[in-house]
C-alpha cells in the first residue's frame, strides 16, 4: 500500500473535472491539485511554452511527494506525451495525460470508426488524437474541430441545456463533426465534460460521448491496483490540498460549478516564480 497523494494539474480549472472522478472512483486517496490559474490559457499557447509550463507543474507535485501524476489538462496531454513526462519525473512512476486513456475508449466504443475530438486551438494544431487513434485502429478517421469559446462559456457557468449562447455556439463548432458523420465524440478538453448534456442535445442524434477523466482516472485506478499502490492507511484519505498560482479568490464558487460540491481542502496560493523552470 501507498498513502501518498496523487497530484493533479491542469492550466487552470478544468482538471476538477479529474478531482471529481478520484473522488468517485478512489474515494480514500488523497490529492494533491497544482491549478496554473495565473498564466492560463494555455490552449492558444505554442508547444514550446506549455512544455515549459508543464514541467513546472510536474516538479511542484514532485516536491509534494506524489505517487502518481495526472495531466488533467488536454492542451497538456496533446504535447507532452507519458514517455517524455517520465523523463521529466525522472523515476519511473505512474503518470497518465488524457489523451491515451479517451483514445483507447474511444477507439473501443466507436462501431463505425468515425471518431470527432473537440479541444482547444493547441490540442486539435498538435495532431495527437489522429496519430493516438491510427495506432490502434488504423481504419478509423478522426475530425477534429478547435473550440476556443467553451472554456470562457464553461467557467462562467453557462454550461446548462436551455443556456441560447452556449447552444449556439456549440451548433456552431459541432455543425462539421455531424457533417461527417461521427459515431463517438473526444471531449478533447477537461472543461468541456461540464457541457456534456448540451453537446448530446445539440447532436441530436446517437454520439458517444467521451469524458477523458473518466478513462484516465479508470486506468489509473487499475494501474495502482496491479502495483499495490493504493491507499488502504486508516486515515480516511480524500482530501485535496489546492495549490494555485492567481489569487484564490472565486475559486470556492469554481470548485461548486465543476465538484458539485466542496473544496473539502486548503487552497493556497503559490508563487510560480519560486518553481524551477
Ligand atoms: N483544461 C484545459 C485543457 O484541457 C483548459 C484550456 C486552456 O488552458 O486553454 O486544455
Amino acid at each position: 500500500m501507498n498513502n501518498k497523494p496523487i497530484g493533479v494539474f491542469d492550466s487552470g480549472v478544468g482538471g476538477l473535472t479529474a478531482v471529481r472522478e478520484l473522488k468517485k472512483l478512489l474515494p480514500d486517496e488523497n490529492i494533491v491539485y497544482f491549478g496554473d490559474t495565473g498564466r492560463n490559457p494555455y490552449g492558444t499557447r505554442s508547444k514550446n511554452t506549455i512544455i515549459k509550463y508543464a514541467k513546472q507543474a510536474v516538479r511542484f507535485l514532485m516536491k509534494h511527494d506524489v505517487k502518481a501524476v495526472i495531466a488533467a489538462c488536454g492542451t497538456v496531454s496533446t504535447v507532452l506525451d507519458e514517455k517524455a513526462a517520465l523523463d521529466i519525473l525522472g523515476k519511473d512512476m505512474p503518470y497518465t495525460g488524457i489523451v491515451l486513456p479517451a483514445t483507447r475508449t474511444a477507439c473501443a466504443m466507436s462501431a463505425g470508426g468515425r471518431i470527432g475530438v473537440i479541444a482547444t486551438t493547441a490540442a486539435i494544431r498538435s495532431g495527437a488524437y489522429g496519430r493516438a487513434v491510427r495506432a490502434i485502429s488504423p481504419s478509423a478517421k478522426v475530425f477534429g474541430n478547435a473550440c476556443p469559446l467553451l472554456v470562457p462559456l464553461v467557467e462562467n457557468g453557462m454550461i446548462g441545456v436551455d443556456n441560447k449562447i452556449s447552444r449556439l455556439v456549440l451548433e456552431m463548432y459541432l455543425r462539421p463533426l455531424m457533417k461527417e458523420e461521427i459515431d463517438t465524440l473526444i471531449l478533447g478538453c477537461t472543461h468541456f465534460p461540464l457541457l456534456y448534456d448540451l453537446i448530446n442535445d445539440v447532436l441530436g442524434y446517437d454520439v458517444t460521448l467521451i469524458d477523458p477523466c473518466v478513462s484516465a482516472v479508470a486506468e489509473l485506478k487499475t494501474g495502482l491496483t496491479k502495483q499495490g499502490m493504493l491507499n488502504e492507511s486508516a486515515d480516511g484519505g480524500g482530501r485535496v490540498n489546492y495549490f494555485l498560482t492567481d489569487s484564490p479568490e472565486n475559486f470556492e464558487s469554481v470548485v461548486a460549478l465543476f465538484l458539485r460540491g466542496e473544496a473539502n481542502g486548503k487552497i493556497t496560493h503559490i508563487d510560480i516564480e519560486s518553481i524551477d523552470a
